[in-house]
């Protein structure tokens, strides 16, 4: 699909470009990016080029990853959010998962969950998701607490779910429904009696 921009009280989320290649570069320094998020350690100023003008672009155009840059209203990065595989989100299934990272110096301060919240509106009223999941590496705390402030409820740890450096390990995952936000409508849900 054609990439969209959305905004929230604080920010802008658009795509990623040419404009981006520094800010992603200097942001993907931090080791905390590369210890959760399965991106190339070390991460070189090519690394970044390649995500902003090949990878970002291409998810999009291809209906694999729509990744949003996220801007403060000055323009400065504050991180990456974004719907991953969604394989699944125009199946009957309309699932897809959240993914995030927010630049170090742009941490604490509500941003992500600001962000979250207008990608998490896009996917149910927009492209009408009706199962949105979280799943991270367990022990990620920051990125629990996020989901958790999100409305995501926990589901539980799933053995040995992800391959990261050469290791696997066990994920914390969690969902998000339409109905946990106060939505109606899409495929009638029988939950557990
Ligand atoms: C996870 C991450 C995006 C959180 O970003 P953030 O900007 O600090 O999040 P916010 O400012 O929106 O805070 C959201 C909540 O998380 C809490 N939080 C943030 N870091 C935390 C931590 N290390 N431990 C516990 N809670 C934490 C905040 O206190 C806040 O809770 P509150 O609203 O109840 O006060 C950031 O730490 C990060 O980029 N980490 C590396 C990449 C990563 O792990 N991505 C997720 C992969 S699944």
């Amino acid at each position: 699909m054609e990439p969209i921009t959305l905004s929230t009280g604080r920010l802008l989320l658009r795509p990623f470009d040419a404009r981006d290649t520094e800010s992603v570069h200097a942001a993907c320094q931090d080791p905390e990016i590369p210890r959760w998020i399965p991106v190339p350690d070390p991460y070189t100023r090519d690394d970044a080029e390649e995500f902003v003008l090949n990878a970002s672009p291409a998810g999009w155009r291809d209906d694999t990853t729509y990744n949003f840059g996220v801007f403060t209203r000055e323009g400065a990065l504050v991180g990456s959010m974004g719907l991953v595989r969604i394989a699944h989100l125009r199946t009957a299934e309309r699932q897809a998962e959240l993914g995030f990272w927010t630049a170090k110096e742009q941490r604490g301060k509500g941003y992500t969950v600001e962000a979250g919240r207008a990608v998490i509106d896009w996917a149910f009223a927009g492209l009408g998701v009706e199962r949105l999941e979280w799943i991270a590496t367990a022990g990620n705390h920051a990125s629990r607490a996020v989901a958790i402030r999100l409305g995501f409820v926990m589901e539980g740890v799933q053995r040995a779910r992800i391959v990261h450096r050469g290791t696997r390990r066990d994920a914390w995952t969690g969902a998000l429904l339409p109905s946990d936000w106060g939505r109606t409508g899409g495929t009638p849900y029988l939950a557990a009696p």
